[in-house]
């Protein structure tokens, strides 16, 4: 038999060549071949969104064809709107996997195709909450991407807040072959059509151990009383082997470069209270014990709090970012394409006898 030895979860297995991002030897993570910690200071989301869609950095005029086609394209049909009210769920990225899926598209050019998905998620995040919790009267389609989404969560016309706001959702906007993007990549492959793709990565995206995580940090973050009371609860944690939501990468072994920026715009924006003196103690601690660093989901999970977002939020606000990269990738796959299909080792039994 053959004797395949691969790492279980492909860790550290290349599969496949990209132009779109990649982690440099220091540690930065960068989108076609920009450090985003600059890109962000720089550039704005729809910027940043057409260099990772098309890999270069648009004129104001390309910004800005761009940033009209998001806004004109986020409106949702009533048809659409009537089915999230009567669909009534409650879980905000099952909706977005389920209205996602409706969207036509055949005749469609990918790239067009995915730019229309991508715009609607601002409007199917607030009807979906809207299905729940009753009509709130919210200007839907106006401002760039970031104050459209930022206004649709809080109910607030805030330029400041939209901007800190937008920091984080470039941050989410693209990461390689993560989970959700290679779910993508497997789907695209087979040469599925972009609605297809983009519901395959929402889908993998809610594992608690990938996009899910965001909304499970602050479960445990805000109910401290104490520093010690925080170290305790994470050394039980631990002692029963159980996961610290927030902590941990698969590329990231040493630093999140994206953690360790949203944690110092989080001190600019919220300045220094009790919560984060907890959680710089509990990074401390999972480092000194355990080499175990933080990642994006812990600080962005307070940063979206410091913000005004509840939590019901913040896995779609991660999927409103991330729907730009997945598209890149999206395309990248199927121009180049071969059908991603590995092969098991069977460790089960042969000859079996009825
Ligand atoms: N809490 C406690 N221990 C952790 C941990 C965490 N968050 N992350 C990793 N570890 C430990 C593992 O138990 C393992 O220990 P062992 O060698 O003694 O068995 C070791 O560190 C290596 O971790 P592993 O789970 O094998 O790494 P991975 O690359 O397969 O997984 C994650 C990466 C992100 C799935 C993992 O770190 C995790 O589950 N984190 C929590 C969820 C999370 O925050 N996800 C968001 C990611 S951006």
């Amino acid at each position: 038999m053959n004797s395949l030895v691969v790492p279980k979860g492909l860790e550290g297995v290349i599969v496949d060549r990209t132009e779109i991002s990649t982690t440099d030897q220091s540690g930065n993570l960068l989108y076609r071949g920009y450090r985003v910690v600059d890109l962000v200071e720089k550039l704005d989301f729809e910027s940043v969104a057409l260099l990772v869609l098309t890999g270069k950095i648009p004129d104001p005029e390309a910004r800005s064809r761009f940033s009209d086609l998001l806004k004109t394209n986020s409106v949702i049909e009533g048809k659409v709107r009537e089915i999230i009210r009567v669909l009534r769920e409650p879980n905000i990225m099952n909706n977005l996997r389920s209205i996602v899926s409706l969207y036509p598209y055949k005749n469609r050019k990918n790239l067009d195709l995915l730019i229309e998905i991508a715009s609607k998620f601002p409007s199917i995040i607030f009807y979906s909450d809207v299905a729940i919790r009753g009509w709130r009267d919210i200007e839907e389609t106006g401002g760039t991407y970031a104050e459209r989404l930022y206004r649709i969560l809080t109910g607030r016309d805030d330029r400041e807040n939209s901007k800190f706001f937008e920091k984080l959702l470039i941050m989410y906007m693209e990461h390689e072959f993560n989970s959700s993007t290679f779910a993508l990549r497997v789907t695209a492959s087979t040469l599925a059509d972009p609605v297809c793709g983009i519901t395959s990565a929402l889908s993998a995206l809610k594992g608690p151990l990938h996009g899910g995580a965001n909304s499970e940090v602050l479960d445990y973050l805000l109910k401290f009383k104490s520093e010690d009371e925080a170290i305790r609860f994470i050394e039980n944690k631990l002692s029963r082997k159980e996961k610290i939501m927030g902590f941990g990468h698969r590329v990231y072994k040493v630093k999140d470069p994206r953690a360790q920026y949203i944690k110092s715009q989080l001190k600019k924006l919220h300045g220094y209270d009790s919560v984060m003196k907890y959680a710089e103690s509990i990074e401390s601690y999972m480092w000194q014990e355990r080499h175990i660093p933080v990642n994006l989901d812990f600080y962005g999970a307070l940063y979206m709090n410091a913000l005004g977002i509840e939590e019901r939020f913040f896995l779609p606000v991660f999927a409103s970012a991330r729907v730009f990269g997945w598209s890149a990738h999206y395309i990248e796959q199927v121009s180049s394409n071969k059908i991603i299909r590995p092969q098991a080792q069977y460790v089960g039994p042969v000859g079996l006898k009825l």
